[in-house]
């Protein structure tokens, strides 16, 4: 009779385990015969394997994230997967996107330069349209000068990583957009966060920090971008003289809405002529995609000549360029736009007063709400209602809200139907 040794349980998975890992890597170990060690100790797992799981654990927390697909052009009226809605989550503040002047300059410029810039600005990407849009920009800004990004995000990021590095100190409201944030991450300078638009917060971090460091860079949004509210503009420029720093404003959601000449917070807070660098981007109100940075023309030389995400990145394509170009011309010429989108804002508010409503001045107006669940639930129920207004929820903002953008094109009806679902979704 033959014995057969009792192996334990343990020993006899192992070593399958070690097997089906042989064969899993097959003939790869022959070309990396040294992986045979890391392999032996390591456990079995598929490199994105992870990710499966992260997915679940965003649907379970209500923050998992999906396209939508509109139909057509945007607009204060859209085709939203086959059903037509009001549109009170678009950033084209001013109706320009669709604008006929806007579609025939971008279709004139493609005609003329073609589809793509075809490389950087520093080599072969440059066009006298780029250069054109960035003198109407600096004009229009009321600044010696200005250089254009692919996009906004860009525009911050490139900035941010040349104006400051290790040495640096990087103080930046809590509520800053993503770009600034990350920005200020990628330079490595040191960073900090201030309370939300609080200057005695700014001025305490100043007092207990900026000696430490060489240069010192305060960020803010101008327009909060989920919170609709303004920077303490006057008051950060005030601080920055004294503690000698460097000041970037976004004035993203400002460009084109904010100001006697919808130049932006920096007009609108009676701040024009003094000294900081201005970022802004061209897909807002001005209807198009592509960000800009505006200042003196000593720092935008230096931008141009340090910034990878305008270096080392394809140009703005003619179509966007012409589009912006024209969208700054549109602004001069008809304020009226400006003037309707503040009366559409103004009685939005009116009529959401006795809701909690955050407190702006801008194009953005914002309900808090208790959780994501409920974001979600309120914002199906507007779309029920045929209202287009998406949840915001973490990690997008620390706490949960609806977001309802106004625009030019917005005709008293559409607002009346949306405090009316407002009212009807809020109540039930
Ligand atoms: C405050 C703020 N800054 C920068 C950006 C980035 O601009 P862009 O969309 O042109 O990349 C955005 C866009 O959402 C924004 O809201």
């Amino acid at each position: 009779m033959r014995l057969t040794p009792q192996v334990p349980v343990k020993i006899v998975v192992f070593t399958k385990l070690l097997t089906l890992k042989r064969a899993f890597f097959g003939n790869n170990l022959a070309i990396f015969p040294l992986a045979n060690h890391y392999i032996d100790q390591s456990p079995m797992n598929h490199p994105y394997s992870w990710i499966e799981d992260s997915l679940k654990t965003l649907h379970r927390a209500n923050w998992y994230r999906r396209v939508k697909t509109i139909q057509g052009r945007g607009g204060a009226v859209i085709e939203l997967e086959g059903r037509s809605l009001l549109n009170f989550a678009s950033n084209d503040y001013l109706g320009l996107a669709a604008d006929e002047r806007m579609i025939a300059a971008a279709i004139a410029a493609t005609q003329r330069y073609g589809t793509g810039s075809t490389g950087s600005r520093l080599l072969s990407g440059h066009r006298d349209l780029h250069r054109d849009l960035e003198l109407a920009i600096a004009s229009f800004k009321n600044s010696e000068d200005a250089i254009v990004f692919s996009s906004g995000y860009l525009a911050n990021l490139g900035t941010i990583t040349c104006l400051v590095g290790q040495k640096d100190l990087i103080l930046g409201d809590q509520y800053n957009h993503s770009s600034l944030k990350n920005g200020a991450k990628l330079s490595g300078a040191t960073v900090k966060e201030y309370r939300h638009n609080s200057l005695e917060d700014l001025e305490n971090q100043l007092l207990a920090h900026r000696h430490h460091y060489r240069h010192c860079l305060l960020l803010t949004d101008t327009v909060f971008s989920m919170d609709g509210d303004i920077c303490p503009l006057a008051g950060i420029l005030a601080l920055a003289e004294i503690y000698n720093c460097m000041v970037l404003v976004d004035e993203a959601h400002a460009t084109g809405v904010m100001g006697e000449n919808g130049t932006g917070c920096v007009e609108y807070c009676g701040c024009q002529g003094r000294e900081l660098i201005q970022m802004g981007t061209l897909s807002k109100a001005l209807g198009s995609l592509g960000g800009y940075v505006t200042g003196n023309a000593k720092i935008i030389d230096f931008i141009r000549n340090r910034a990878a995400t305008w270096i080392y990145t394809t140009g703005l394509s003619p179509a966007d360029t012409a589009a912006a170009r024209m969208a700054l011309e549109i602004i001069r010429l008809e304020p009226e736009r400006r003037q309707r989108l503040h009366q559409n804002i103004n009685f939005v508010k009116s009529k959401l007063n006795n809701l909690n409503i955050l407190p702006s001045e801008a194009a953005i107006l914002c309900l808090p709400v208790a959780n994501p669940g409920q974001a979600l639930e309120l914002s199906q129920k507007l779309l029920e209602k045929g209202i287009f207004a998406p949840a915001i929820r973490p990690p997008t903002v620390p706490t949960s809200r609806l977001r309802f953008t106004a625009m030019a094109t917005h005709s008293l009806a559409h607002l009346e139907v949306l405090v009316q679902s407002i009212g009807e979704s809020f109540s039930t």
